[in-house]
C-alpha cells in the first residue's frame, strides 16, 4: 500500500510516505528562506516522499527568531523560489505544503526581573527563598517566576482572537500564490490553536470551557482559510490525538474533535501527540521554556526506548471514529515508524492512510526511493537518540548524527 496514490481533496499524493513538519533552524532572524533552507528541502524532494510538509511558519508578522515566516507578501519571492526548486528536484509528483502556525508570547526565565515586578504586591519578596515564594505567590505568579512568563489563551482579548482566522487565511493565500499545493494548519502541540482546543482551556467566554466552545475558533479558522484559498487548494490540519498532560484532552475527545474537522471539509487530518508546556521542565535562567522537555514531549518524539509505531493507537482510534461518522478524510500518523514492515502493516491494519516519518526521513531523505527499490543502497535507519531534537531545543541547525557517521554530509 505504501506506493499507492491517494487523493487529499483536490491534491493527489503519489505514495503514502509523508514528511511531517520539522523545524530546521536554518532560516535567518528575518524569517526568510535562506540557501540552507532551500538545500534542505530540495534534498527531501529528491527522495520523492508523497508529501513534504514544510516546517512551521509564523502567520503573524512579529519577530520570532530564525523561524520561517509567511506573515507578509515580502516572503513571497523566497517561498516561491523554494517551491520551484523543490518541484525541479522532485518532479511533477512532489506535493509540498507549509505548516502554518500562530504562537503565543513567551519570555526567557529572568528571576531578578520577575521578583522586581512582584515587589509591589509582596514587599521584600526578592529576599525570600523558593519554598516561601511557591507557598505565597499565586500558581500563575509562581509559574511566571520559576519558568518565565508565558501567555495563555485565557489572556487573549476578543480582538486578538477575532484577528486569527484572517491571519491564517492571508497566510494560506500567500501559500497559494507561492505555488504550494495546500496548507497544514498547526492545531497541535503547545501552540495557540491546540491550546484553544485543549480541555485545559479555561476561558469563560464562547471560546473556552465546553468542547463546542473550544472548537469554535479552529472551525472559524478552517472556514476562513477555505473561503480565501479556494476549494481546489489542499487544506488539512495537524492536531493532538492526546494532550498527555493532567486535565488535557484525551483520545476520546480528540476523536470527536477530528470528526468535527472532517465535517468542516478538512482534506486530511494529521495526528500527533503531547508536546505541551504544562509538564515542560524548568528552563535554565536566561532560556525560555521548551514544550518538549517533559513527559508529553517524550511521547511526541518517542525515543529508542519506545516500541516501533509507538503512537499508532491514536490515529487508529481517530480514523475509526471519523470513518464511523461517515467521512473518508485521510488520516496521517507518526511516531517512531521507519521500516517498510511497520509502515505497511499500519496501512494494512487501517491505523492510518499516510505514514508520517519525521526523523526517519531526516536520517535518510532517500527512504522512499530505497523502500520501492529505485535505489540499491540499504535504508539508513534513524536510531531515535533524539540528537536532532537536542539541536532543536538549543535553537541550533537541525541535522542527523548519522550523516557524519555514514560520510553523508548533505543536506
Ligand atoms: C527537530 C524536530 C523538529 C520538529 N518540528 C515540528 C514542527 O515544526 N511542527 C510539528 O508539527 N512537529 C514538529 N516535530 C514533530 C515531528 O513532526 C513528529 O511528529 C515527531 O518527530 C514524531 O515523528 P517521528 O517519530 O517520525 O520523528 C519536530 C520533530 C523534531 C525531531
Amino acid at each position: 500500500m505504501l506506493f499507492t496514490p491517494l487523493a487529499l481533496g483536490s491534491c493527489t499524493v503519489e505514495n503514502r510516505v509523508w514528511l511531517p513538519a520539522m523545524v530546521t533552524w536554518l532560516s535567518n532572524p528575518a524569517g526568510e528562506v535562506t540557501d540552507e533552507v532551500e538545500a534542505r528541502y530540495v534534498r527531501y524532494a529528491r527522495g520523492r516522499p508523497g508529501m513534504i510538509v514544510l516546517e512551521a511558519m509564523g502567520i503573524r508578522d512579529i519577530a520570532s527568531g530564525p523561524l520561517l515566516r509567511i506573515s507578509h507578501d515580502r516572503y513571497l519571492p523566497g517561498l516561491s523560489r523554494l517551491v520551484a526548486g523543490m518541484r525541479a528536484a522532485g518532479g511533477p509528483d512532489v506535493r509540498v505544503i507549509p505548516q502554518i502556525i500562530d504562537f503565543l508570547k513567551i519570555a526567557r526565565r529572568d528571576p531578578v526581573r520577575s521578583l522586581a515586578r512582584l515587589e509591589g504586591r509582596y514587599p521584600g519578596c526578592s529576599a525570600w527563598d523558593e519554598s516561601t515564594l511557591q507557598a505565597t505567590l499565586t500558581p500563575r505568579e509562581w509559574r511566571d517566576y520559576a519558568f518565565g512568563y508565558r501567555q495563555q489563551v485565557e489572556d487573549l482579548d476578543l480582538d486578538e482572537i477575532l484577528a486569527l482566522p484572517t491571519s491564517f487565511a492571508a497566510a494560506a493565500v500567500r501559500a497559494r500564490l507561492a505555488g504550494f499545493d495546500g496548507v497544514e494548519l498547526h492545531f497541535a502541540h503547545a501552540y495557540t490553536m491546540a491550546s484553544f482546543l485543549s480541555a485545559t482551556n479555561a476561558r469563560t467566554d464562547a471560546y473556552g470551557g465546553s468542547l463546542e466552545n473550544r472548537l469554535r475558533l479552529p472551525l472559524e479558522v478552517i472556514r476562513a482559510v477555505r473561503a480565501a484559498a479556494g476549494r481546489d487548494f489542499c487544506l488539512g490540519l495537524r492536531m493532538l490525538g492526546s494532550d498527555d498532560v493532567p486535565g488535557g484532552t484525551t483520545v476520546d475527545e480528540a476523536s470527536q474533535i477530528a470528526v468535527a474537522f472532517a465535517r468542516s471539509g478538512a482534506d486530511f487530518i494529521s495526528v500527533s501527540r503531547g508536546g505541551r508546556f504544562e509538564d515542560a521542565a524548568r528552563p535554565p535562567i536566561g532560556a525560555a521554556a521548551y514544550p518538549y522537555t517533559g513527559p508529553s514531549g517524550l511521547l511526541c518524539m518517542p525515543t529508542r526506548d519506545a516500541p516501533p509505531g509507538a503512537n499508532l493507537p491514536l490515529p487508529r482510534a481517530i480514523r475509526a471514529a471519523v470513518r464511523q461518522a461517515g467521512f473518508t478524510t485521510p488520516i496521517v500518523g507518526a511516531g517512531r515508524i521507519n521500516t517498510v514492515d511497520v509502515a505497511e502493516a499500519a496501512l494494512l491494519a487501517g491505523d492510518l492512510d499516510l505514514v508520517g516519518m519525521a526523523r526517519g526521513l531526516l536520517a535518510d531523505p532517500d527512504w522512499t526511493l530505497k523502500a520501492r527499490g529505485a535505489l540499491a543502497e540499504p535504508i539508513r535507519h534513524c536510531k531515535y537518540t533524539n540528537a536532532c531534537e537536542a539541536l532543536d531545543r538549543a535553537h541550533k541547525p537541525v541535522r542527523c548524527q548519522l550523516w557524519w557517521k555514514s560520510g553523508h554530509h548533505a543536506p
